[in-house]
């Protein structure tokens, strides 16, 4: 469904992605793990269009979106939730769910999307006038998958969705990623630090140092490697 060929991202000196390639099938969780200032939201933004990449090629359900300005990335059905959240603050949580649509029609659509949100969210039901800004963290966390879930993503980035957030609740959003990949059929790309948990609800996994992949299998696999465990899983 996604495919990046040996991407190149640049910061003005800085070589922040060096020639990345890597796959979603469709259906799939998988999971981006690496270090602070690895690369990860990089290639995120990266594949959303807000970045643009020197040199390689990132393609889309067959067509290539490497040059594709973001609205039009959203459009073709590839929905971010950013790294610490970036909700409206100033808006309601209905409003900012509404945001999340702003490029769908549909008003049926629309409707069933927000039903959705607020049965697996029901917090955000219980929030739904309230503005967004006086949300907890994860609350929040909640509000900005749903909202990106909103543009009827085929495609979901995810930026840390733990990032700040309760153990116990990270578990629960761990769970509520697994059952919009399985109950909507939306394909995941998951940037984590929580290796361990990202491990267990994805498919396959990609371990990333200074801009390069220095390690790819299927998750499973990841989670009993040496070298994984050692690095990322303090085992
Ligand atoms: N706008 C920018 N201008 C200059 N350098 C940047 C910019 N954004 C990121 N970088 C640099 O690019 C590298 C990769 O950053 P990136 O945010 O992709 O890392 P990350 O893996 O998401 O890290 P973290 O786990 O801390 O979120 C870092 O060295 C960072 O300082
Ligand atoms: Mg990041």
């Amino acid at each position: 469904m996604l495919e990046i060929q040996n991407l190149e991202v640049s910061y003005g000196a800085i070589k922040a992605i060096q020639g990345i390639s890597l796959k979603v099938h469709e259906k799939k969780i998988v999971t981006l793990i690496g270090a602070n200032g690895a690369g990860k939201t990089t290639i995120l933004k990266t594949i959303s269009g807000i970045v643009k990449s020197k040199s390689g090629k990132i393609s889309f359900c067959n067509e290539e979106i490497t040059k594709t300005p973001p609205h039009q990335i959203v459009k073709k059905g590839i929905a971010q939730s950013p790294e610490g959240r970036l909700i409206f603050a100033n808006l309601t949580v209905l409003e900012n769910l509404k945001m999340g649509a702003y490029l769908v029609s549909n008003k049926k659509i629309i409707k069933e999307t927000e039903d959705y949100i607020f049965a697996i969210f029901p917090r955000l039901k219980e929030r739904i006038s309230q503005q967004a800004g006086t949300l907890s963290g994860g609350e929040q966390q909640m509000l900005a998958i749903g909202r990106a879930l909103m543009s009827q993503p085929k495609l979901l980035l995810l930026d840390e969705p733990s990032l700040g957030i309760a153990p116990i609740l990270v578990k629960t959003i761990f769970e509520k990623i697994v059952e919009v990949n399985k109950e909507l059929g939306v394909t995941v790309l998951l940037v984590e630090q929580n290796a361990r948990l990202a491990l267990k609800i994805s498919d396959y996994g990609y371990v990333l140092e200074t801009g390069k992949i220095i390690l790819e299998n299927e998750s499973k696999a990841l989670l009993e490697d040496k070298e994984v465990q050692k690095a990322y899983l303090g085992i």
